[in-house]
């Protein structure tokens, strides 16, 4: 085959939670994250050329190698410079569903496809775990959109261990589309303001920044109880982007009025999402919002979790 086109989900997180500062300027993290099934799709195609051609149908995303998934590409042919040889470059056509800059990991489900998709064109036959690893150098939310499901992730949110999966779980996702939140930005403020509170090692290394215990979200996740994992909901990031992006807030709040389980923002954001009780409840609790924010500029989804990352389009 000389293409294939696959699907590349979002992935929200269920649980982020910010353990301290480490020596490479990321951060320590423990995080549950979730796929679900507002995926984009992208098509891999060999190329005659030694080039990496790359479009897609959203103005904003850039063509060039400052976007993850030309990285990605890069990354394989550096790696692999014979089988590059043998099969020439590639053309990726994205198709964008997911919101850009959202904290849904729009970009590294792109690349992690990327990875995915080359190993196949390219019969490479690497591993699941090998595409991980690989998908780590490229970014940190990379090896979890390879695998998809539910997990917990920790170090720089690349190391993973798989949950059960939780695919009957309804979501309503909300997103301003003119909003954007940089990640550095919000890690960055977050250092600042919270660092002061991670307590350190014997050398000067942050091992834990706050009381909050993943372990009650495992719990949740083990019970498959969708109104026990909507009360433990947390992420750290909501401290610094809620005071700066008021508009987030009130999404947040709106969510809240609108009588679902539970509502927390995703990853860096600016995007929200709220756990429902079913597919109906959350077709209600997107028409309250819509009506409730009448704002054109809002996009609102209804999307299911989902037990896998990547996978090839049938
Ligand atoms: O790994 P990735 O490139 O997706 O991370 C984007 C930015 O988010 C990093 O440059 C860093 O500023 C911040 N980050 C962090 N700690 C993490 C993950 C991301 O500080 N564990």
């Amino acid at each position: 085959m000389h293409s294939y086109t696959l699907i590349a989900p979002a992935k929200i997180n269920l649980y982020l939670e910010i353990i301290g500062d480490r020596p490479d300027h990321y951060h320590e993290l423990a995080m549950i994250l979730q796929s679900i099934d507002l995926a984009d799709e992208i098509e891999l195609r060999s190329l005659n050329t030694d080039r990496i051609r790359l479009h897609c149908d959203h103005p904003q995303v850039p063509s060039d190698e400052s976007n993850i998934a030309y990285q990605a590409a890069e990354l394989m042919m550096r790696k692999f410079p014979n089988t590059f040889a043998k099969y020439g470059g590639v053309e990726i056509s994205i198709t964008k569903r997911i919101p850009v800059a959202a904290g849904l990991a729009g970009g590294s489900t792109n690349a992690a496809a990327v990875l995915v998709g080359i190993n196949l064109l390219w019969k490479l036959g690497l591993t699941q775990s090998e595409l991980e690893e690989l998908g780590a150098t490229l970014g940190s939310d990379v090896p979890f959109c390879v695998a998809g499901g539910t997990a917990i992730a920790t170090g720089r949110g690349e190391q993973l261990s798989p949950l059960p999966s939780l695919n009957s779980i309804y979501i309503v996702l909300g997103k301003y589309k003119s909003l954007e939140v940089s990640t550095p930005w919000a890690y960055k403020t977050y250092r600042t303001q919270f660092g002061d509170s991670y307590i350190r090692d014997s050398d000067n290394l942050a091992v834990r920044a706050s009381a909050v215990h993943s372990g009650e979200m495992v719990k949740a996740i083990l019970h498959q109880d969708v109104k026990e994992i909507a009360q433990k909901l947390h992420n750290d990031l909501e401290k610094v982007v809620l005071p700066a992006y008021p508009q987030v807030l009130e999404l947040r709040e709106t969510f809240a009025n609108a009588g679902v389980l539970g509502t927390m923002m995703s990853g860096s954001g600016p995007s929200v999402f709220a756990l429902c009780e079913s597919q109906e409840h959350a077709e209600q609790v997107k028409q309250q919002v819509k009506t409730a924010t009448n704002n054109e500029d809002l996009e609102l989804f209804v999307t299911q979790a989902i037990a896998h990352g990547i996978q090839i389009a049938s």
